[in-house]
């Protein structure tokens, strides 16, 4: 059962959750674009479990976040279920997904779960394709350069037209939802939210330098620093913010990341 207790007064109307920085970079520049500001839904980790009012002011409620396995990233699914918008007034809704390749789903989970936890219609959902960053399966891998900077160029124009039609209102449509997306957005993407999240095969090689980044940057605080390594707490949701972000590429996942490469979203 969800206790509300707490109550923010917030005019950050843009939402969003990022493992790698790829979703905090276009949540950031359609605010810059839309006039609004923008809020990290990690900032909620201590109470969102216990459920969170969010009073709405300004224009749009605007929801960024990276699509894992053709669904919305675990902790932005949450974000949507345990919090109530309060005062919502006709302002326009939008989501808008980052990805490595196709949505599946998304579109459809978001608009779900706002309707049945807020009664709040969303129909314009975007997706913007970034650099990926699954690197835990053997068979994935990042992008190489050439194609990582292929993706990162097409979507500023993207990321300007979303905003230019969330403006306007008009209908232009850009989501890409990839084959058979019922079977993966439906059938794969609960059963990896089952079952891959374990965070028992992440370990910090001798490189590691105990700089405690991994740490820092954990939206979920699952990583404590113990005798100078990093110690996974068992709550991970997979956003691979550790191995990508460790200074000393030192984190990997089993066996399978040693010679994989690693990314995060940099300013050019
Ligand atoms: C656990 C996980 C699952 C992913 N699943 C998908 C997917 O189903 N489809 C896709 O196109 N990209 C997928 N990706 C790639 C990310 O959606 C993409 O790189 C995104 O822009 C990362 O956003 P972030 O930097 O804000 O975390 C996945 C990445 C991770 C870490």
């Amino acid at each position: 059962m969800v206790i509300f207790v707490h109550y923010f007064k917030s005019d950050k109307m843009i939402f969003y959750f990022t493992g790698t920085g790829n979703s905090e970079h276009v949540a950031h520049r359609l605010a810059d674009l839309l006039g609004e500001n923008v809020k990290n839904i990690a900032d909620y980790y201590d109470t969102i479990y216990k459920g969170v009012d969010i009073d709405l002011e300004g224009n749009y409620l605007g929801i960024v976040c990276p699509v894992h396995s053709w669904g919305l990233a675990k902790p932005m699914a949450r974000f949507l279920k345990n919090c109530r918008f309060k005062g919502f007034d006709n302002q326009k809704v939008f989501c808008v997904v980052t990805c490595g390749d196709t949505c599946g789903t998304a579109d459809k989970q978001v608009a779900e779960l706002l309707k049945k936890y807020n009664n709040i219609v969303c129909s314009k959902v975007y997706s913007v394709q970034m650099p990926n960053t699954y690197i835990v399966m053997k068979g994935f891998g990042t992008d190489d350069k050439v194609l990582a900077d292929q993706k990162l160029q097409n979507a500023e124009p993207e990321i300007e037209r979303i905003a230019e039609a969330i403006k306007s209102g008009s209908d232009y449509k850009h989501y890409v939802r990839g084959k058979k997306p019922f079977l993966k957005g439906r059938i794969l993407y609960p059963l990896f939210m089952a079952f891959t999240m374990g965070d028992k095969k992440f370990f910090a090689e001798d490189g590691c330098t105990g700089c405690g980044l991994c740490a820092k940057k954990c939206p979920e605080k699952n990583i404590v620093m113990e005798n100078n390594r990093p110690k996974w707490l068992g709550h991970c949701v997979k956003c691979l913010s550790c191995i990508h972000r460790c200074p000393a590429r030192a984190i990997q996942f089993g066996d399978i990341t040693q010679d994989m490469g690693r990314y995060y979203y940099r300013k050019a």
